[in-house]
């Protein structure tokens, strides 16, 4: 059969500096937001990111889309996102034989979808990026333009496309032209730069980012006093930070604004919690941890998740003292003792964490339910076609290999 294929994979982003807020005075579709924004790219090596394969065949009868080997209900047509990001990277592909065929978009996350680790940013940007590989489009060369395709799929997928240190121009114009994503500096700039992600609930969070966004615009004068009088000047302070390698300045933007963003969800009527206990238990602890000086910093997503940066020759220490105070007893998880409880650059089994450990208890045993170790990493990008052999995602016939329907 006549296939053309093409796979991506993309890195997810955890924003320092956060977007909160679409512009609601604009057309809805361009997504555009209310202030600018900053992230570190996280490294897709480490097990967190997307692979999407897009397959176009003259033999598709219509647009299809497979998440995790599941196919998504009447095909694309009811996902309104996935459906604008097709219809303006058929606009961006000059080959009009090629943009009239019919594709397969199939794609797969390595961690959890919609748990606050920033999957839609890793989602809508491989999306583009693999799209950009059928169509023709070449990806350095139009890098301003795909990141504004991924704007409309999701705001943070803007940013995953760069690796690095990455801002978000939220940009004046109404048609959405100038919002877009620049690289402040690369990945080998600050490659110190560690990230540990606390996994204290993998499942779908409560209120979606649209919907909370849409309340908070709509309810907080919070959240309007911040993007109009606070964001600006903490953008230019931590771009000046990175790229100064000024870890105490960046941490102490990030934690504030991660605390700020909470603040405008508690601000928003009705109040939207995302932090919960344990959340709140590891805020405490990094305060305590950094008693004397600035080592570690956290930052939270619209979800209970942690991430914490911080530079390599601190992130052991740190993982001993989580590991101290979460990892599960030896009674929780009897059914799979061996599962990775620290994955990405550090690996190890819950059982190898408890070997090390004496037998403490305390009150929030197992409530981190695993974490990844990585780091500062690259944009996003197109398998060459021998990584595609074995990472692709389609069987010959253009179906995802592993089928769950
Ligand atoms: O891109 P969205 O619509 O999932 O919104 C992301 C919002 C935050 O993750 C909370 C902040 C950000 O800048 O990534």
């Amino acid at each position: 059969m006549d296939i053309i294929q093409c796979t991506a994979i993309a890195p997810s982003n955890l924003a320092c500096i956060k977007y909160w807020g679409k512009n609601l005075k604009v057309k809805k579709e361009l997504n555009l937001p209310i202030n600018s924004s900053v992230s570190i790219t996280l490294d897709y090596n480490d097990e967190l990111k997307t692979t999407t394969t897009i397959v176009l065949s003259k033999n598709f009868k219509k647009d299809r889309l497979f998440l995790n080997g599941i196919e998504e209900d009447d095909g694309c047509y009811n996902n309104k996102r996935v459906k604008i990001v097709l219809n303006e990277m058929r606009k961006l592909c000059k080959d009009e034989n090629l943009k009239k065929l019919n594709l397969h978009i199939i794609s797969e996350n390595s961690f959890p979808t919609a748990a606050g680790l920033a999957s839609s940013a890793a989602g809508y940007a491989c999306m583009v990026t693999a799209l950009s590989g059928v169509y023709n489009i070449d990806f350095n060369n139009n890098i301003k333009e795909l990141s504004m395709v991924a704007r409309q799929g999701s705001g943070s997928a803007t940013r995953s496309l760069l690796g690095g240190f990455v801002k978000w121009n939220k940009g004046i114009k109404d048609d959405g032209t100038d919002s877009y994503a620049i690289q402040i500096a690369k990945y080998e700039h600050w490659k110190e730069m560690e990230a540990i992600i606390l996994v204290v609930n993998e499942h779908k969070k409560e209120i979606s980012s649209t919907n909370g966004m849409t309340d908070s615009v709509n309810t907080s004068l919070l959240l309007n006093y911040r993007a109009e009088n606070i964001v600006e000047k903490r953008l230019n302070e931590i771009c000046e930070a990175y790229k100064n390698k000024d870890f105490n300045t960046f941490a102490l933007l990030t934690m504030k604004d991660s605390n700020q963003f909470h603040a405008t969800c508690l601000d928003t009527y009705p109040p939207i919690f995302y932090l919960n206990d344990v959340s709140k238990s590891i805020i405490q602890l990094i305060h305590k941890l950094n008693n004397k000086n600035i080592k570690y910093c956290y930052t939270f997503d619209a979800g209970p998740n942690a991430v914490i940066f911080t530079l390599k020759e601190n992130t052991q220490n740190l993982l001993n003292e989580l590991l101290k105070i979460y990892c599960p007893s030896l009674s929780d998880c009897r059914d799979n003792p061996k599962f990775n409880y620290v994955r990405g650059r550090t690996k190890l089994t819950r059982d190898d964490v408890r070997n090390q450990l004496n037998s403490l208890s305390t009150p929030y045993q197992g409530k981190i339910s695993y974490i990844y170790h990585t780091g500062v990493g690259k944009g996003s990008r197109i398998l060459s076609k021998e990584e595609e052999k074995i990472e692709g995602l389609a069987d010959k016939n253009g179906y995802p290999k592993k089928y769950n329907n």
